[in-house]
């Protein structure tokens, strides 16, 4: 089964365009637990459901037309970025899977307000809005369900910035995937903070995909994450329903850690952690044992994502000054 069989069978017929630019925003998305690990490779598909919460306004704004040029053109930010770069070359691989007989090429701009030293995953709110932007330029119409299945074959996490809010993305268990795809929970939680602390941004080690696919591979410990997933899962979906902070908190800052104990017990090793990094968690546990409800999430990479409720924003602000504080659900 190929990408580009899923796409024949979601977009039939291939369209002219409908209009003749297009442009979409989508969000980034940090997940309270995480996607670690893929049972299909080409398809992009996780060994286990997950789940994430939306960013709102710090995201990812895409226009894409096609144009008469022989390749594609990619501007990120307002800057044009050559076709050799990873960035441009990993799009033009995702494009390849819309271009039809006539192999057309696109000119695509992207705009993102994301703050990428705090390592936050930019590629999937670039997905997401690309497939938004590429459904609204051909007016195929298609739902979310649809639009996050092509966005996962982009990245993984991409098919969770389809959405806003609390977002879960199914496993699924067929072969095509086509029940592999992501899903809004209905709540909302307005006094729930986010804060950035980035320890470093310098480029990572290992990218996830490559980080993944070790750990799947040779680590030990590999076998007993589904089954922790499996527990976190229920455990945030009765947090996120009776709104009870420290549930929410525990169960996204053990998942974390579960998740980078995988990392470090595959060989050879994959540590994101800094000095620094250490250095946070251990000033959190410390303010957490003096009674204030903090905790954290960890992607892969060094930084440090901050969990917390509106309540006590000022004494995590006054404690961490450099940290960038996000409303997921704005009003
Ligand atoms: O979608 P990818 O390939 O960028 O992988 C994301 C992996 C994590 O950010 C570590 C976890 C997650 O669920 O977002």
């Amino acid at each position: 089964m190929t990408k580009q069989d899923i796409v024949n069978r979601l977009i039939d017929p291939p369209r002219q365009p409908a209009v003749e630019s297009a442009s979409a925003y989508a969000p980034v998305n940090i997940a309270l637990c995480k996607y670690w690990g893929k049972r299909d490779e080409e398809l992009n598909l996780p060994v286990t459901s997950s789940l994430s919460i939306s960013l709102a306004g710090k995201g990812t704004e895409t226009k894409v037309a096609l144009h008469d040029e022989p390749h594609d053109a990619l501007s990120i930010n307002g800057n044009e970025v050559s076709p050799t770069a990873k960035a441009a070359q990993r799009m033009s691989g995702f494009l390849d899977l819309f271009r039809g007989e006539r192999q057309r090429s696109f000119r695509v701009e992207t705009e993102s307000n994301i703050p990428i030293a705090a390592g936050l995953a930019s590629s999937a709110s670039a997905f997401a809005s690309l497939v938004k932007a590429l459904n609204d330029l051909f007016g195929w119409a298609l739902g979310g369900q649809s639009l996050s299945i092509l966005a996962r074959m982009g990245s993984g996490s991409a098919c969770r910035s389809v959405y806003d809010g609390f977002v879960e993305w199914h496993v699924g268990v067929a072969e095509d995937g086509m029940d592999c795809f992501a899903e809004p929970l209905e709540q909302t939680w307005p006094a729930l903070r986010l804060g950035l602390v980035t320890v470093s941004d310098a480029e990572k080690p290992i990218g996830s995909r490559a980080a993944m696919k070790r750990t799947r591979e040779t680590c030990a410990l590999y076998e007993s994450w589904p089954v922790k997933v499996a527990d976190d899962l229920i455990c945030l979906k009765e947090a996120i329903r009776e709104r009870d902070f420290e549930r929410l908190g525990a169960t996204a800052e053990s998942n974390a850690l579960a998740m980078h104990a995988t990392m470090i017990a595959t060989w050879p090793p994959v540590l994101y952690w800094l000095p620094e990094s250490v250095a946070t968690m251990h000033r959190i546990w410390e303010l957490r044992d003096k009674g204030l409800p903090l905790y954290f999430t960890m992607d892969a990479g060094p930084n440090v994502k901050l969990l917390f409720e509106e309540a006590h924003a000022e004494e995590i602000v006054d404690t961490f000054p450099g940290a960038e504080i996000i409303v997921p659900f704005p009003s």
